[in-house]
């Protein structure tokens, strides 16, 4: 599986952590920076991993700022993303299995990198349920062209 990452200024070092973290757990990743402490605007990053994302570069996103707010309202404008922000592993899982989310948000001075990961663990080990979430996902997706 392939995930890409980014972040902005605030969250370089937290980005390389849990980069190194996937890598260890044999997770291909691609970075798509920012990587200094140099101020960007995180739009800008959201929009190359929300780009990457529903391309099928990769399969899923992780966008990391200072609060992950900037990132999740931003990379929720790209159409086929479905971003979720989460301080705690319980609305990580179930953002995969009731939303189908695709992309992860979380914030760098809100969380430290040990709780990152164990949000990031519970992410990526769960699944869509399908079933009747499949008609709410299909409600998502049709707000988008109205
Ligand atoms: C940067 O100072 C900060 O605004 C950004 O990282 C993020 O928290 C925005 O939502």
């Amino acid at each position: 599986m392939k995930i890409a990452i980014g972040n902005d200024h605030a969250a370089f070092e937290m980005k390389n952590e849990i980069k190194a973290y996937l890598e260890g757990k044999g997770y291909e990743v691609l970075n798509l920076g920012c990587d200094s402490g140099d101020r960007v605007d995180y739009p800008d990053y959201a929009e190359k991993i929300g780009k990457a994302v529903v391309s099928g570069e990769a399969d899923l996103g992780i966008a990391i700022c200072g609060t992950g707010v900037g990132m999740s309202i931003a990379i929720n404008k790209i159409r086929g993303i479905r971003a979720v922000c989460c301080s705690e592993p319980y609305s990580a899982k179930l953002s995969r299995m009731h939303n189908d989310s695709n992309v992860l948000c979380f914030g760098a001075r809100v969380i430290g990198p040990e709780l990152a990961k164990m949000i990031v663990d519970e992410w990526l080990g769960a699944s869509f349920m399908g079933e009747h979430h499949i008609a709410r996902v299909d409600k998502i997706r049709a707000l988008e062209n109205r």
